[in-house]
């Protein structure tokens, strides 16, 4: 059975001995970070940090769930399959992004049966939601109070390194249509962020024909503990011809049920755990890092914009990269070997 939420799946990956438990206090700052690269070196489970220790000692009345996806495995598994049934995801991923059918009709009338099933995987809207049972807003909002990783040190504030960013263009054209991306948010002060978002993103794309058509904020929502496909989906280069939330779908073997966003004209997924709102700023921006990246290096600086918070409904390998010029070898976080 498809996952409905984070929940689910943690429920599966428990029952199968790839999730553990931490009761003992962890820090935000660095020893969460430092036991993660280790598990992942390891291939070991997945963490939830059930007594989380905040920068400033104060004990977190949130969880920090880590290593979710550290193996193939949990991968496949996020998508509610086995690591040798990934090939056909790149394969159905590689026939949607064909333009016309690849093989002529014979192989297109083959594929019939997917199309139909990606037709019916639009996702559904319901009136309640999970992620809206506790709503803080004005004064209340303060990012302050989540348990946000501090990664290496050195860097200049805590950073959002999992945020689902969901956007829409200022049109009806398809590349208007939703656009989900991780980009990482550095927390600037109580209600804002900065939305490191590459150029080339679907969201600094809707970003840059938002203020160019509408000349004002783009609305945006920052959501936390997803679903796995709904995650996986976001991380997925999907054709553009193609909802994210639909291939969600796709991805899930089940509709993504959304829920209409309390202050800004956006669907989130339902299921979600938090959900942050708000708008990435027209004329505000700020110095984004250094911050440690899976290259090895601290980025260089760079100038992004800020993302101002309205409200939260809350609580509830090695790589192949390079460094930029500019970027500088990252510290160790502590002398303790693995
Ligand atoms: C943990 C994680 C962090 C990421 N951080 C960033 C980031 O800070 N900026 C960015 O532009 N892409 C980042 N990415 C990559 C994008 O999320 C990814 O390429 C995504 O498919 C982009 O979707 P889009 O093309 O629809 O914008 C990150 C990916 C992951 C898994």
């Amino acid at each position: 059975m498809p996952y409905a939420s984070l929940r689910d799946f943690m429920a599966r990956l428990e029952s199968a001995g790839k999730l553990v438990r931490v009761k003992t206090p962890v820090s935000t700052a660095l020893e969460m970070t430092e036991i993660q690269t280790r598990l992942l070196a390891e291939q070991g489970p997945a963490v939830l940090f059930e007594n989380v220790t905040m920068a400033d000692g104060r004990p977190s009345p949130i969880p920090v769930l880590v290593n979710l996806f550290g193996t193939v495995e949990r991968v496949a598994w996020g998508m509610d399959r086995e690591p040798h049934q990934l090939r056909e995801i790149g394969e159905t991923l590689a026939f949607l992004k064909q333009p016309e059918p690849p093989g002529g009709w014979r192989e297109a009338l083959e594929m019939l049966p997917l199309l139909k099933t990606v037709l019916a995987m639009k996702p559904k809207t319901v009136s309640r939601a999970p992620c809206q049972e506790i709503v803080l807003t004005g004064d209340d909002i303060d990012l302050g109070r989540l348990p946000i990783q501090g990664c290496w040190p050195g860097e200049p504030a805590p950073l959002i390194t999992w945020p689902l960013i969901v956007t829409k263009g200022p049109g009806d054209t398809r590349e208007d249509g939703y656009n989900l991306g991780i980009y990482r948010m550095q927390v600037t002060g109580r209600n804002t962020t900065l939305m490191r978002w590459l150029k080339h993103r679907g969201g600094a794309q809707h970003y840059r024909r938002w203020v160019k058509e509408k000349g004002a904020a783009l609305p945006a929502a920052a959501v936390i503990g997803a679903d796995p496909g709904t995650i996986l989906a976001a991380v997925t280069p999907v054709p553009d011809t193609l909802s994210e939330y639909q291939f969600a779908g796709l991805l899930r073997g089940r509709k993504v049920e959304l829920v209409d966003c309390k202050t800004i004209p956006l669907k989130v997924p339902a299921q979600a755990e938090i959900v942050i709102e708000g708008h990435v700023m027209l004329d505000e921006f700020g110095d984004e890092g250094p911050y440690g990246d899976h290259t090895g290096y601290y980025n260089s600086v760079e100038s992004f914009p800020v993302f101002r918070v309205v409200r939260s409904p809350c609580d509830r390998s090695r790589s192949i990269f390079r460094p930029s010029p500019g970027d500088r070898p990252m510290s160790p976080r502590c002398s303790a070997k693995p």
